[in-house]
């Protein structure tokens, strides 16, 4: 017997995903397991070297994967990156907007205005644009699809000495509710995850500094930090069907940190 929910499994077999920050850290895990559930990934950053490597690795484990190279802060290269997906592999059914910056570390009051800019630019203005490229496109086919935007705990609360990430990250959380409102009575959904510290190079400010590390470890419930692995489970959970039900969220990936 075959249950709806074993129907609605984890299997993204057939569809085809862009993951962008796909060359290295959380978007290289979620391109990953996207692959090993059936999808053909297309992992996009600005280096073609991490990206091909992770092209590569997915394609010598029986996947399908191709590279290209797309700023997220900018516009002719986000939809030349969906054209491109399109011409590939003919459609594109899930994004995952998951690059971002954050080049400035400290206090609010002291961040110069181009950090500022960049970080808005890549993180909001970035994710916008790809959702709105990758939505045009499902409804012009009238395609169901599923956008899932990395953004971060530092959205959903103060971030002290990384304000204006937060700021972003919390924009991108407003636009997941927003987006998924106004695409009420199609069938795309939008949906957030919200990671706490995960392991990887973007993280290497607060990693660097190995005292803090083992207090959030000891008042962590599961007492470690993130993986990127540990985002990737929940990120492909709200690319398929499985999630079929779930639209405007924003879920937390901290190991329960927040809630301790
Ligand atoms: N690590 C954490 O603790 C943590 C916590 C909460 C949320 N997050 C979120 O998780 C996501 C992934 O971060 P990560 O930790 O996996 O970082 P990471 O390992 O440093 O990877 C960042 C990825 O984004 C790409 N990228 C950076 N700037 C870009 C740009 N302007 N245009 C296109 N691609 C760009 C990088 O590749 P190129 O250099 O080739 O462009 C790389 O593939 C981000 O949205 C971040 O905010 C991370």
């Amino acid at each position: 017997m075959q249950t709806e929910i074993s129907k609605r499994n984890m299997s993204v077999s057939g569809k085809v995903a862009i993951v962008t920050g796909g060359s290295r850290g959380i978007g290289e895990a979620i391109a990953k397991a996207l692959a090993e559930h059936g999808a053909k990934v297309v992992v996009a950053s600005r280096k073609l070297e991490g990206l091909q490597q992770v092209a590569q690795s997915i394609c010598d484990a029986g996947g399908d994967a191709t590279a290209i190279t797309c700023h997220a802060g900018r516009q002719e290269e986000i939809e030349a990156l969906v054209a491109q997906t399109v011409e590939r592999y003919g459609k594109v059914d899930i994004l995952v907007n998951n690059a971002a910056t954050n080049p400035y570390f400290g206090p609010l009051m002291k961040i110069e205005m181009p950090a500022w800019d960049k970080t808005f630019e890549v993180n909001t203005k970035g994710y916008f644009l790809m959702a709105r490229a990758v939505v045009n496109h499902l409804l012009a086919r009238e395609a169901p699809g599923s956008i899932v935007n990395v953004a971060s705990i530092a959205g959903l609360g103060a971030a002290r000495f990384q304000a204006v990430y937060g700021m972003t990250k919390a924009a991108v959380i407003s636009m997941t509710q927003s987006l998924a409102a106004e695409l009420g009575g199609t069938a795309i959904r939008v949906n957030a995850v919200a990671p706490g510290l995960v392991e990887t190079k973007f993280a290497s400010a607060l990693l660097q500094n190995p005292e803090a590390v083992k207090r959030m470890e000891a008042t962590s419930p599961v007492r470690r930090i993130g993986q990127p692995d540990d985002i990737a489970g929940l990120a492909l959970f709200l690319a398929s069907d499985a999630s079929n039900f779930i639209t405007g969220q924003t879920i937390v990936a901290d190991g329960g940190s927040r809630g301790r």
